[in-house]
């Protein structure tokens, strides 16, 4: 299905060039004056230019605005539960391991020594979060857990010869 629709998608932007590298040459051999076009081409372009330039950078703009990205609101009296995790070979230290559903929570992620990966799976090992666990720099993860139940903390990234063993479990209760 994908294969035939690339190979359709091909076929008709081939085509297309064609046609037009077809245009050209049967109109080559017509002779014309050539300022008038140049002049009304390098119009065209300015204009192209110049509204490519203004468009993107209306959506620079407007995109920038949320910076940075996902940052959670919280309300009045929902001050979020801080948590601090120190991954490290080969385990996790975790400054609070039970939650409740509803409770916003910021994981503030960090490493003792090298480079791991902070994955929270759900009890189906669904990675519902992650984030990089990084020496001497501290990256957030923004939850809220919904379902009460076990999840599991994952290393996702090689860091050893037991890296599979970096796993913790965390309990969130209604
Ligand atoms: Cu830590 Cu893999």
């Amino acid at each position: 299905m994908v294969q035939t629709a690339a190979w359709v998608t091909s076929l008709f932007f081939m085509l297309i060039v064609t046609a037009v590298f077809a245009f050209v040459a049967m109109n080559s051999t017509e002779k014309k004056d050539y300022e008038p076009i140049k002049k009304k081409w390098y119009k065209a372009r300015t204009f192209y230019g110049s509204a490519l330039i203004i468009f993107f950078l209306i959506i620079t703009i407007y995109t920038l605005r949320d910076l940075p990205y996902n940052q959670p609101a919280y309300g009045e009296g929902r001050e979020p539960e801080i948590v601090d995790v120190e991954a490290l070979q080969f385990g996790w230290n975790i400054s609070e391991t039970q939650f409740k559903t509803g409770e916003p929570i910021e994981f503030h992620v960090t490493s003792a020594d090298v480079t791991h990966g902070f994955g929270i799976y759900d009890k189906n090992l669904n990675l519902i979060a992650q984030t990089q666990a990084m020496p001497e720099y501290t990256n957030k993860v923004y939850i809220t857990f919904e379902q009460p139940g076990t999840y599991k903390i994952l290393c996702m990234e090689y860091c050893g010869l037991a890296h599979h063993l970096m796993v913790m479990e965390i309990e969130v209760t209604d």
